[in-house]
């Protein structure tokens, strides 16, 4: 689970450690699901596509949007690496806490940024008492020269 922090028609964009595994995954297999789930609603939104590094500058200005303690809980954390205990990671939030207590510019760490994902195919599931669920599918095709979005119904 990730937060969605935007999307536009560009596509959907996370941020994440680039050393992560799940960023390790992403760099053999740049291609990914997104699936959004409202339990209430009854209702899932899939959206499947290609996943590309944001710019450094959009991550730059993102990283330091952010509270200064999430910016450095993102260079205390190598994502996904094995930890002796809580207290290292507590040390060293500690003293960058220190270091950077006058209020300076806390550096983005390189291995620190964004993802975004330019959908290809959405599926939009809404779930029926009866059973016989709505699946809408759009997928993109050329028509007279310009992109649109073909939909079909899938049986669910
Ligand atoms: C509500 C929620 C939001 C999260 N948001 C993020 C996020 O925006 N970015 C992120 O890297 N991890 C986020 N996480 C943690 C990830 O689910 C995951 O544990 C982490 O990214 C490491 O995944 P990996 O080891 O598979 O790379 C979130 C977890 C939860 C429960």
């Amino acid at each position: 689970m990730v937060l969605l922090k935007g999307y536009d028609e560009n596509g959907f964009v996370w941020y994440t450690n680039y050393e992560s595994r799940k960023a390790h995954e992403l760099s053999e297999n740049p291609h990914a699901s997104l699936l959004f789930y409202w339990d209430g609603l009854n209702r899932q939104v899939r959206v499947e596509g290609s996943v590309e590094k944001v710019s450094d500058e959009e991550s730059e200005q993102y990283f330091h949007s952010r509270p200064r303690g999430s910016q450095l809980g993102a260079i205390v954390s190598k994502q996904s690496t094995v930890v002796s205990g809580r207290n290292v990671l507590h040390d060293l939030y500690k003293e960058l806490e220190g270091k950077y207590s006058d209020g300076s510019l806390i550096p983005k760490p390189n291995y620190w940024g964004g993802y975004r994902l330019k959908p290809e195919l959405f599926e939009f599931w809404q779930g029926q008492k009866s059973r016989l669920h709505d699946r809408l599918q759009y997928s993109p095709e050329e028509s007279n020269g310009q992109r649109v979005w073909r939909i079909e119904r899938l049986a669910p």
